[in-house]
C-alpha cells in the first residue's frame, strides 16, 4: 500500500548549520532537480532568502527514492526556517511531519536554536534523526558533538548521521535512514476528509494555494471543502503535489502532503492552522490547530507619496496571504498622513516585510521606529493595550504601565558568562538561573524587558562573546514599568510618530543621543531647525541643524557638470525615503534613529 511508502519530515536546526545545503543534496540524490536546473538552494525560493543567506517561508517538494531494499518510497520535505523571529512556522511544519532530521554543526555543536527546535520536535511526538554535519571542516569534532546532542538534548545520539553537505559525503545513509527510522503516516483513508493546512500562498494565476498534510481522507478535484474555523465552503479546482514545480495528482490521501486550490479569491478566509474537511461529508472533530502567532513587534508603515495608500493596503493583503503572523490596521499619524500600524514577529521579520513591500510591490515607504505592544491601567480603571507610542496617554492618567517580559536562554562558553551577565544588567534584566550544559558550555537565563531585546541585544551579544553565544527567548508575561513617553519636537511641533517609549532611568540619555543623531540625519534647509526631546512639557534635551551657508549652495550649483549632476542625483535618491512634515524633511533614517542608540 502506498501509505506505507511514504516518509514526511522536515530539517531542523541552529541557523547556518547546513539545513538548506542538505536538503539541496537530498533534492539532487532524488534527482528531483538535475544539478544543470539546479540553482543554490532551491527551497528558499525567494530572492530575499537567497540574498540574506536564511530560510523565510516554509515549502514542502515531494521527492522519489529507489531505496536499497529495492522499494520506491516517497518522500515529503518540508523545509523549516532558522531564525528566531520565525519559530512559529517551525511549529506549524512539524505538525505535518512524522520525523524530523536534527542538523547540528560538527564545529558548533548544539546551540540555543538546536535545542529549542529539538524540544519542538519531542513535543510534536516526531522520531528524531541526529545529523552531524559540516564534518569535512578541519575544526569538526563530531564525537564531542554526538556527547553533547545526548547530554543536552537528551536523545541517543550514538548513531547520528556524519556528512558532509558540502562534498556529499553521508547523504546515502541518511537517505537510507528516512527510510529506515522515519515511520510511515497513519490515517484512515476511508474517514471523512480531515486535512491541516500548514501554509498558504497567494498566487495571481490560481488564487489561494493551500498546503497541506491529510491526516484522513481523500481530497480530489470537484469536491466541495469546508474550512471548519469559518464554515465557509470552495469547489476544489486541483490538487497535487511540489516536485518542486506544481505537479496535478488525481487526489491527495491520508498521509500526503500537498496542495489544493479552490479559487479561493479572499486571502482573509485561508487561516493556518485550520482543518480542512468535506462540505457533504464532515469530520466531526477539527484537528487541533497550531500555536497561534502573535506579533511582538510593532511600527507603522506610511508610503512616501500619500496616493499611494490603497496600494499599500493591497501589497499588506497580499503578503498576509504568504505570512500568517502578519498583521496590520490603518493608522493615522498627523505628520506621515494615513498608514498602517503593523505587527511583526521580531525586527528581522519586519525588514523581511518591508523589503518585500518595496521590491515586489513597488512602494516607497517610511517606517517608524518598532515598538513593543504595553498594557496600561488609566487612572479611571479601564485597561488599554497600547502599541503606538504616540497614543499613550498623559502620565497624568495613568496608573500602571506593563511591558512585555521574555525569559532568554543564553548559551556561552563559561568565559563569557560575565561579559553576558554585564550585559543583560545594562538592558535591565534581572538574573533568573544558571545551569552548566557540559564541561564548558552554561546556559544563562535572564528575564529582560522584550524592548530591550529588539534593539541590538543580539548584535551587542555576539561583539560581547566573540560570537560564540547564542539565544532563545519567548515572551513570558508581562509586568509593571516605570516608562515614560518622549515626544520629539522640530521646529517646535510635536512630530507624533517620532514618539517613543523609554524607561524613566534611561530617559535623558536616551534623549540626548536621539537629538544628537537627529540633528546629523536631518538635512540642513534654508532656515535652523531647532530639536529638541521632551517628556511631557519638560524639554530634556534640544539641539539644532544649522541652515545653509549661502556659500555652500552657491558651490552646490557653481560645481563642474558632472559634480553636480552627481549631487542631484544623490538628492533624488534621497528623496524618494523623505517625508515632509511641515517645513520639515524627514528622512527614514531619523524614524529609525532610536534603534541606533546606545
Ligand atoms: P538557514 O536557512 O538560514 O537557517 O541556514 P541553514 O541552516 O539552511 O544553512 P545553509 O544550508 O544556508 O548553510 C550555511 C553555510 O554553511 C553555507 O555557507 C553553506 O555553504 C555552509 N555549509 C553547509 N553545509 C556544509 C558542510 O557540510 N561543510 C561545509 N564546510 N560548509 C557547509
Amino acid at each position: 500500500e502506498r501509505q506505507k511508502r511514504i516518509r514526511n519530515f522536515s530539517i531542523v536546526a541552529h541557523i547556518d548549520h547546513g539545513k538548506s545545503t542538505i536538503a539541496d543534496r537530498i533534492l539532487e540524490k532524488t534527482h528531483t532537480v538535475s544539478k544543470r536546473d539546479m540553482k543554490a538552494q532551491i527551497l528558499d525560493d525567494l530572492d530575499l532568502e537567497r540574498e540574506r543567506g536564511i530560510t523565510i517561508k516554509l515549502n514542502a517538494v515531494e521527492l522519489e527514492y529507489t531505496a536499497k531494499d529495492g522499494k520506491d518510497y516517497i518522500f515529503h520535505l518540508i523545509d523549516t526556517p532558522g531564525h528566531v523571529d520565525f519559530s512559529y512556522e517551525v511549529s506549524r511544519s512539524l505538525a505535518a511531519c512524522e520525523g524530523a532530521l536534527l542538523v547540528v554543526d560538527a564545529a558548533q555543536g548544539v546551540e540555543a536554536q538546536t535545542l529549542a527546535n529539538a524540544y519542538l520536535a519531542i513535543d510534536n511526538d516526531l522520531e528524531i534523526v541526529p545529523v552531524i554535519n559540516k564534518v569535512d571542516l578541519p575544526s569538526a569534532q563530531p564525537e564531542k558533538v554526538q556527547e553533547e546532542i545526548e547530554e543536552m538534548i537528551g536523545i541517543d545520539a550514538s548513531d547520528s548521521v556524519m556528512t558532509s553537505a558540502k562534498t556529499g559525503l553521508g547523504i546515502d545513509e541518511l537517505l537510507e535512514r528516512i527510510v529506515s527510522d522515519v515511520p510511515a503516516p497513519e490515517g484512515d483513508i476511508t474517514k471523512p476528509l480531515k486535512a491541516l493546512i500548514f501554509d498558504s500562498v497567494y498566487d495571481s494565476y490560481r488564487g489561494v494555494v493551500l498546503n497541506v498534510r491529510v491526516r484522513e481522507g481523500l481530497v480530489k478535484v470537484g469536491d466541495t471543502i469546508e474550512l471548519m474555523s469559518n464554515k465557509k465552503t470552495f469547489e476544489v479546482t486541483d490538487v497535487g503535489v511540489m516536485s518542486p514545480k506544481a505537479v496535478s495528482r488525481d487526489y491527495l490521501m491520508a498521509g500526503d502532503v500537498g496542495y489544493i486550490t479552490a479559487s479561493i479569491k479572499s486571502v482573509v478566509e485561508t487561516q493556518v492552522g485550520d482543518t480542512v474537511t468535506l462540505a457533504d461529508n464532515p469530520t466531526d472533530e477539527p484537528l487541533t490547530g497550531y500555536r497561534k502567532s502573535t506579533p511582538m513587534v510593532y511600527a507603522g508603515m506610511y508610503p512616501v507619496d500619500n496616493g499611494k495608500y490603497e496600494d499599500l493596503h493591497e501589497a499588506l493583503e497580499k503578503l498576509k496571504l504568504n505570512d500568517a503572523a502578519l498583521e496590520y490596521e490603518p493608522e493615522t499619524s498627523q505628520a506621515l498622513g494615513f498608514g498602517f500600524r503593523v505587527g511583526f514577529l521580531g525586527l528581522l521579520h519586519m525588514d523581511v516585510v518591508q523589503e518585500r513591500l518595496e521590491r515586489e510591490f513597488n512602494l516607497d515607504l517610511i517606517i517608524t521606529s518598532p515598538s513593543v505592544d504595553y498594557h496600561v491601567t488609566t487612572t479611571s480603571g479601564e485597561e488599554i493595550v497600547v502599541d503606538n507610542p504616540a497614543e499613550l496617554p498623559d502620565a497624568s492618567e495613568i496608573k500602571e504601565v506593563r511591558e512585555p517580559y521574555v525569559r532568554a536562554e543564553i548559551m556561552v562558553p563559561e568565559d563569557f558568562v560575565g561579559p553576558v551577565m554585564e550585559l543583560c544588567q545594562r538592558k535591565r534584566g534581572q538574573f533568573v538561573t544558571m545551569d552548566y550544559l557540559d564541561k564548558y558550555r552554561v546556559n544563562v537565563i535572564y528575564k529582560l524587558p522584550l524592548l530591550e531585546i529588539i534593539f541590538d541585544f543580539f548584535d551587542d551579544l555576539k561583539s560581547n562573546t566573540k560570537g560564540y553565544a547564542s539565544l532563545d527567548y519567548r515572551v513570558e508575561e508581562y509586568e509593571p514599568s516605570e516608562l515614560v513617553k518622549m515626544d520629539i519636537l522640530l521646529n517646535g511641533e510635536s512630530v507624533d510618530a517620532l514618539s517613543f517609549i523609554v524607561h524613566k532611568d534611561f530617559a535623558y540619555q536616551r534623549g540626548r543621543d536621539i537629538v544628537s543623531r537627529l540633528k546629523e540625519v536631518i538635512p540642513r534647509q534654508m532656515f535652523e531647525i531647532p530639536v529638541q526631546a521632551a517628556i511631557g512639557n519638560k524639554i530634556v534635551a534640544r539641539a539644532t541643524v544649522k541652515a545653509y551657508r549661502k556659500d555652500v549652495t552657491a558651490k552646490l550649483y557653481g560645481g563642474d557638470r558632472t559634480r553636480r549632476d552627481k549631487l542631484l542625483n544623490k538628492q533624488k535618491a534621497g528623496k524618494k525615503r523623505m517625508k515632509e512634515v511641515g517645513k520639515v524633511s524627514i528622512p527614514q533614517e531619523a524614524f529609525m534613529s532610536v534603534l541606533n542608540l546606545n
